[in-house]
């Protein structure tokens, strides 16, 4: 059998939580390797469509091959928050949308992306290689300031300024290796997490304005939402979380006017048995919401 290249986390939870229904319009913010999708597909059946984005031309090819010649489905290449605001200004209305957030499976395993400090590759880190800024310029570029406020507010790493003075005396870098051992050197590490851990996660947030992407996003994903629509958004670390968490409180609640029934109330969390098997999902966090 041949083997996934991404394997979708918590899809049992995503389809139980969305229950989707013959004819049902499905948007999928960030459809990678299309694992989501084409769980959906099989219950909207053949008079539902779906609309598939993501700014990685490699996910992309993969899309298109795998729902090649399906006239239900529409792929999209660009980023979500440039793709959900052309939808909303074409009057586009969904009746399920999902983003699973983050990188994908292949991201990290083809060294060339360079997204992972365990191999050697470029410092890259872009989700779409059509954009000019890459993890290479925010290291051997930017300002010690500019670089700490960076690790602070995106890798949540204390001594930020300490590390990234240290870091800049040492400059250039030119691969993931050189910069990770460089890391190890100035940074001890209690936990049981690689010293180069946080940094890499701030680096690729910044690299992709993973923040900014999502924070603005949200608003616009409330207006794409059909009536008794549901939105659900999987993030992967506590950054992203509380920004999902933050506006569908701000949507929902209990007051008069709430546009939004948080049906999550508590983020779903994957199945000690899916763990063991997509070790991705340890930290996936689902939160689900139904439109009024
Ligand atoms: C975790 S994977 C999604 C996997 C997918 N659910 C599946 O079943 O195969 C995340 C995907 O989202 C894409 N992505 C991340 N941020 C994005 C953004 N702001 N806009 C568009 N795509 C994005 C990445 O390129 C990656 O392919």
């Amino acid at each position: 059998m041949k083997k996934q290249k991404h394997v979708p986390v918590m899809a049992r939870e995503v389809l139980e939580l969305f229950q989707p229904k013959p004819g049902e319009r499905y948007l999928d913010l960030t459809a990678g390797y299309g694992g989501h999708a084409s769980a959906v597909l099989d219950y909207i059946g053949k008079e539902g469509s779906m609309t598939l984005v993501d700014r990685d031309e490699e996910a992309i090819r993969a899309l298109t091959a795998l729902f090649k010649g399906n006239k239900q489905v529409e792929i999209i290449h660009q980023d979500f928050l440039t793709a959900s605001k052309a939808l909303l200004q074409q009057g586009s209305k969904y009746d399920m949308i999902l983003a699973d957030l983050g990188v994908s499976s292949p991201h990290l395993d083809n060294p060339d992306r360079g997204f992972s400090f365990a191999s050697e590759g470029p410092l890259d880190m872009r989700m779409d290689r059509t954009q000019t800024l890459n993890a290479a310029e925010i290291v051997n570029t930017y300002e010690a300031d500019q670089l700490a406020k960076l690790f602070r507010d995106y890798g949540e790493i204390r001594n930020a300024h300490k590390l990234a003075r240290r870091l800049v005396e040492h400059r250039p870098y030119k691969s993931t290796s050189e910069l990770a051992k460089k890391i190890v050197q100035l940074r001890r590490s209690k936990k049981r997490r690689h010293p180069a851990t946080e940094v890499f996660q701030a680096l690729r947030i910044a690299v992709n304005d993973e923040l900014g992407q999502l924070q603005k996003s949200l608003d616009v994903w409330m207006e794409l939402l059909a009536d008794q629509g549901r939105i659900g958004v999987i993030s992967f670390h506590s950054l992203e979380d509380r920004l999902v968490k933050q506006a569908f409180n701000d949507y929902g609640g209990n007051r008069y006017d709430a546009r939004l029934h948080i049906v999550t109330k508590k983020a779903v969390t994957a199945a000690e048995k899916e763990v063991v098997f997509n070790p991705r999902a340890r930290s996936a966090k689902l939160r689900v919401a139904q439109r009024k």
